[in-house]
């Protein structure tokens, strides 16, 4: 009787360990976007992809994004702005089939602590990665926000692969056609066609420039676009043929309004639509700064749109708030969603 007793608390016991085990697990265990809780990766570990974009290749999509190192510092010797940093990891990738479930495939573009002279140092900045694939020559290209500590140098960085989970090799970095190159994105349009879009002229104003057939460098061919009125954070996505492009002011780490402008080709005029967010705290972005918009394989007028949540002072416990886009009456629209699955 006593050895039975013992048994069914033994069993008792073990049911209520599992389900506070249970409860405790991240996310990706469901199938639902939780944005702001952190998110941890199939081996349990928080996902350390910022600023990411996300890349669909044979029927898989990849995160790549800043390898933040763990500790967060403040430049006193920056006096303009707030410039609080981390150690630069490089660039990270994982992988999924659903968006939901991410298995970390490493550090794909690995900083250099053994090169002081290197861009990949880990006392350099290695900001917004995106990577495209390049149908002619079987390339996967990385282009990267290279930096100084201080953010003066603004330039673009460029590594290739032969395969989505690297390793990269690093090609080196330069200010594109002249000017400088801070916040950035790639877009790869239908035609094969590739654009590089960064904010320049001292954050001024956002460039976009068509790139050469292998995509690893500029052809020269550019335009200037929303000049002086300081947009970063570009996010680019075409819907029923039309180019969208989201940006954020500039207020360093902290949250401000996203904008909308949308073209008739990327090298075309951009014309100013508005906030996309709607909703509470639609004015600050739900406390968060665009990095990416992604088009749901499989989904008319479904797009995801990335938002960093940063933490300015803790880095790399930066949160990632990923919501629904879609159009209603010809125009995109993010609403905050506690919870939300596809
Ligand atoms: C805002 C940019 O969007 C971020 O990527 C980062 O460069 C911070 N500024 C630095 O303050």
């Amino acid at each position: 009787m006593e050895m039975k007793k013992l048994t069914y608390y033994s069993i008792a016991i073990g049911i209520l360990a599992f389900c506070t085990y249970a409860c405790k697990q991240p996310q990706q265990n469901s199938a639902e976007i939780i944005s702001g809780i952190v998110w941890n990766d199939t081996e349990g570990n928080p996902i350390n992809a910022h600023g990411g974009g996300i890349m669909f290749h044979n029927d898989t999509y990849y995160w790549y994004g800043e390898f933040k190192g763990d500790s967060t510092y403040r430049l006193d010797w920056v006096t303009t702005w707030e410039c609080w940093r981390a150690e630069a990891g490089g660039v990270s990738c994982y992988s999924s089939k659903d968006l939901v479930n991410w298995t970390f495939e490493g550090v794909v573009l690995p900083s250099t602590p053994e090169d002081e002279t290197s861009d990949l140092h880990p006392s350099q900045v290695i900001e917004r990665p995106k990577v495209i694939y390049n149908d002619k020559t079987k390339k996967f290209v990385m282009w990267m926000h290279i930096e100084s500590p201080d953010y003066e140098k603004a330039h673009a960085g460029v590594a290739i692969s032969d395969s989505p989970t690297g390793k990269f090799t690093y090609l080196g970095s330069f200010k594109p056609n002249g000017e400088d190159s801070r916040d950035q994105t790639l877009f790869k349009d239908d035609d094969g066609r590739a654009y590089h879009i960064y904010s320049s002229e001292w954050n001024k104003t956002l460039y976009i420039g068509l790139l050469n057939d292998e995509y690893t460098q500029h052809t020269g061919v550019y335009t200037r676009n929303f000049i002086n009125l300081s947009r970063e954070a570009p996010a680019v996505f075409k819907h029923e043929g039309k180019y969208y492009l989201i940006s954020s002011g500039c207020t360093g780490w902290d949250p401000n309004v996203a904008e909308c402008a949308v073209a008739d080709s990327m090298l075309g005029e951009w014309r100013v639509i508005g906030n996309p967010c709607i909703g509470s705290d639609a004015d600050n972005t739900y406390h968060a700064q665009s990095t990416f918009v992604l088009p749901v394989e499989g989904k008319q007028n479904f797009y995801i749109a990335m938002f960093d949540r940063w933490n300015k002072t803790n880095l790399i416990d930066s949160r990632y708030v990923w919501l629904p886009l879609t159009f209603k009456e010809g125009k995109p629209v993010v609403e905050w969603k506690d919870k939300w699955a596809f």
